[in-house]
């Protein structure tokens, strides 16, 4: 399979994130594994999107988050609830932006390249599975579009794929 990727630097974040879903919806159409589509969404992200260091998953397991599929440099494997960037957006279900994480308490650096992070919470039926992790090297690079459209991936991720 070839999968081609757009990566369209001129669009607004409104019309990337748009084209990103299509592009999703067809590299997860017919498969309903959650490693692989969760590795696929990772490569998708880190790949199309500017500006990126690092983009996966952390998977809720036995109460703590463990690092799933991603792209980057290695990570740090477990990040208890409500630790870091990570742990605090799954104990609070809440999608977190940070401008810059060396102010954020508690951050948790895997890689010294990154300046700013978003995470977002997977909540599927009421259950936290996990959390989405982007970081990228420049300041301030996530704002309200990126929390939108990225959330708007992520319920295409959970439509498409096999909890359990
Ligand atoms: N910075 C995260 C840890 C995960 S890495 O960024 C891949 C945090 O503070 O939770």
């Amino acid at each position: 399979m070839t999968v081609q990727i757009a990566k369209p630097e001129t669009a607004s974040k409104t019309e990337m994130y748009s084209n990103l879903a299509s592009q999703l919806r067809s590299l997860l159409d017919g498969e309903r594994d959650f490693i692989a589509n969760a590795a696929n969404v990772s490569s998708l992200l880190y790949h199309a999107l500017p500006d990126l260091n690092w983009a996966g998953f952390y998977l809720l397991k036995e109460g703590e988050l463990v690092l799933g599929p991603f792209q980057g440099k290695p990570a740090c494997v477990r990040i208890a609830m409500g630790k870091g960037v990570c742990g605090t957006a799954a104990q609070q279900r809440q999608t977190i932006l940070v401008d810059n994480v060396h102010e954020f308490p508690g951050h948790i650096a895997c890689d010294s390249e990154s300046n700013s992070e978003i995470v977002l919470p997977l909540v599927k039926d009421g259950e936290l599975l996990g959390v989405l992790d982007l970081d990228s090297p420049v300041f301030g690079r996530f704002n309200e579009h990126d929390a939108r459209g990225l959330n708007e991936l992520a319920s295409i991720f959970l439509d498409h794929t096999e909890i359990g």
